[in-house]
Parts: structure tokens; C-alpha cells; sequence
């Protein structure tokens, strides 16, 4: 059973950021399922930084965007990212070297920030990025 789904709330009106997003959350079901079913730390190991270096990725597309257009919103959009790097950068160090386990309790955090992320800052740039073309 999938973690999160994908549905409409979820679109930001750009296709190519939506099926960023729906990668991401494909993702995020294959380390739940991976986890439920006891794969080894070296698997787990190896979504988690697949996820890590495709979420740069994501971030990266937004925020060339951001600066294409000057989007005024970008710096606490930014931020965002940042700290979200941050955490989940700190988690993988901290999983590799043993020290914590992947828990429900982390994929409910992974579920919970990007799904408020995306209703929350990923939307407030839609209608900006839509007048400008970028649909
Ligand atoms: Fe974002």
C-alpha cells in the first residue's frame, strides 16, 4: 500500500514540476515498501540517496526558475529547501553510520513535509510562473 498518493491537490499547474513531484512521491512508496519489507541497510541506504540527489535536483529546477523570473517569494522558498537538505542529509549520515533506524516515524516526516510543502510554497508560485508562460 502506498504511503502517499498522488492526486490533484497536489498539481502546482506546471507539468513539469507536477511529475517532478509525483517522482518524488513515487520514491517515497519505494522506501516505505522497501523498509516494510526489512531490506538491508545497504538497500535502504541506496533510496535514500537516489531520493537525496533527486530531490536536488527538483529543488534546483524550481529555484533557476525562481531566478529566471525573479520571483519575489524566492528567498523563504529557498530556505525551505535548505533546511530540508539539511535534515535529511543529517538522517542519511546518521543511518549509514548506524546511529538511527529508518522508522515510520521518519517516513511520516518525509510524507508530511512534502505534501505541506508543495500546498504551501510550491502553490504560492503557480499563478506567478502561469503569467509568465511556465505552464
Ligand atoms: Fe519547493
Amino acid at each position: 500500500m502506498s504511503l502517499i498518493l498522488w492526486n490533484n491537490g497536489l498539481s502546482v499547474n506546471i507539468r513539469s514540476i507536477d511529475s517532478q513531484h509525483q517522482r518524488l512521491v513515487e520514491m517515497i512508496n519505494k522506501l516505505h515498501d522497501a523498509m516494510k519489507k526489512g531490506e538491508s541497510n545497504t538497500a535502504l541506504s541506496g533510496i535514500l540517496n537516489d531520493m537525496a540527489s533527486y530531490t536536488l535536483v527538483h529543488f534546483k529546477t524550481e529555484e533557476e526558475l525562481f531566478a529566471k523570473f525573479n520571483y519575489l517569494q524566492k528567498d523563504k522558498h529557498i530556505a525551505e529547501h535548505k533546511e530540508f537538505i539539511k535534515n535529511v542529509s543529517s538522517f542519511i549520515e546518521e543511518f549509514k553510520a548506524g546511529r538511527k533506524t529508518l522508522s515510520l516515524d521518519v517516513m511520516n516526516f518525509l510524507t508530511q513535509w512534502l505534501s505541506q510543502h508543495i500546498k504551501g510554497e510550491d502553490k504560492a508560485y503557480s499563478t506567478f510562473l502561469n503569467s509568465k508562460g511556465v505552464v
